[in-house]
């Protein structure tokens, strides 16, 4: 048995669908099973750091998203049986960088916690994915304008299920514990470059509209808690005309290479139609 936790999220659900279609039994984890929507086939648990054996008797692994890891969460699991934990962690763990970021802290967290849990361990550490074009999703499902910060911001944006096939790998096959997978997608795209990329994917003309990032506000980033807005932009800031980094590890660990945005852009269409 295998428990997911962000069976509901980007990276998450589409680990429960290939883990399912791998045969393997499942047990997914929300916080609100009553919305998740979530396969038949799983088993599917209430999040509550208070209940550890509902979540993981029975189990051996577990995939993990860094806002989900506790102590007592990663105690708990390993009282359970537990014996591997997979973690979402965050390509922003690497020497250099400013350690007091808060998305820094957050990942560095719990990668610390699960390497001081016992438990044996593979970390995924992916730069930025495809996703978080979604945040432009409103503005294009409302006209063919985006505005936006940094249209020359360069990244390698992951696809989600790339991410999760490396989860899958890293959950069924040997050979991944102790190890680190740094994931990106195949190639550098600017932001214009990715809503030009949505609009050939949607079949119209977008148009990308620079908004001065000391302008920029809650109505561009809704999701964004306004402590870590002024970080965040500073970090984009730094990506302009940097060419991302960029690793064969999608390839190199599942067979099949790394999707580009325009895939990407093509598998998402109803998000920027509906
Ligand atoms: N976006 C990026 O560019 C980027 C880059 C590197 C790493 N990451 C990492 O990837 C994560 C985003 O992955 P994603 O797009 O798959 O996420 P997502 O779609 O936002 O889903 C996150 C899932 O985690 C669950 N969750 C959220 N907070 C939780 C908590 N406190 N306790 C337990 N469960 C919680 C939610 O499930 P329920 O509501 O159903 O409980 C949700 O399904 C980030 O949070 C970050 O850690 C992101």
């Amino acid at each position: 048995m295998i428990v997911v936790t962000g069976a509901t999220g980007n990276v998450g659900r589409a680990l429960v669908d290939r883990l399912l279609a791998a045969g393997q039994p499942v047990r997914a984890l929300t916080r609100d099973p009553g919305r998740a929507s979530l396969p038949e086939r799983a088993e599917v648990v209430r999040f509550r750091a208070e209940d550890p054996a509902a979540q993981f008797a029975g189990a051996t692994s577990l995939f993990l998203y860094a806002q989900a890891s506790t102590v007592s969460l990663l105690d708990a699991a390993r009282a359970h049986g537990i014996r591997h934990v997979v973690l979402l962690s965050s390509g922003i763990i690497q020497k250099g960088v400013d350690e007091t970021h808060p998305i820094h802290v957050m990942h560095a967290t719990a990668e610390r916690q699960i390497r001081d849990s016992g438990l044996a361990w593979t970390f995924l550490r992916p730069n930025a994915f495809a996703t978080n074009a979604l945040q432009w999703a409103p503005q294009i499902r409302a006209g063919n304008t985006v505005r936006g910060v940094f249209a020359g911001a360069l990244f390698a944006p992951v696809h989600e299920d790339d991410i999760a096939a490396v989860a899958e790998r890293a959950l069924l096959d040997d050979g991944h514990e102790g190890a680190v997978h740094r994931l990106t997608g195949p190639e550098a795209t600017t932001n214009a470059e990715q809503v030009a990329a949505i609009g050939a994917a949607v079949g119209r003309g977008l148009t990308f509209v620079e908004v001065d990032p000391r302008k920029a506000g809650a109505e561009l980033f809704p999701h964004v808690p306004p402590q870590m807005l002024r970080r965040m932009l500073e970090s984009f800031a730094q990506t302009v005309g940097v060419p991302p980094e960029i690793t064969g590890a999608v390839e190199d660990l599942t067979g099949s290479p790394a999707r580009a945005f325009a895939h990407w852009a093509r598998d998402h269409v109803a998000d920027f139609t509906a």
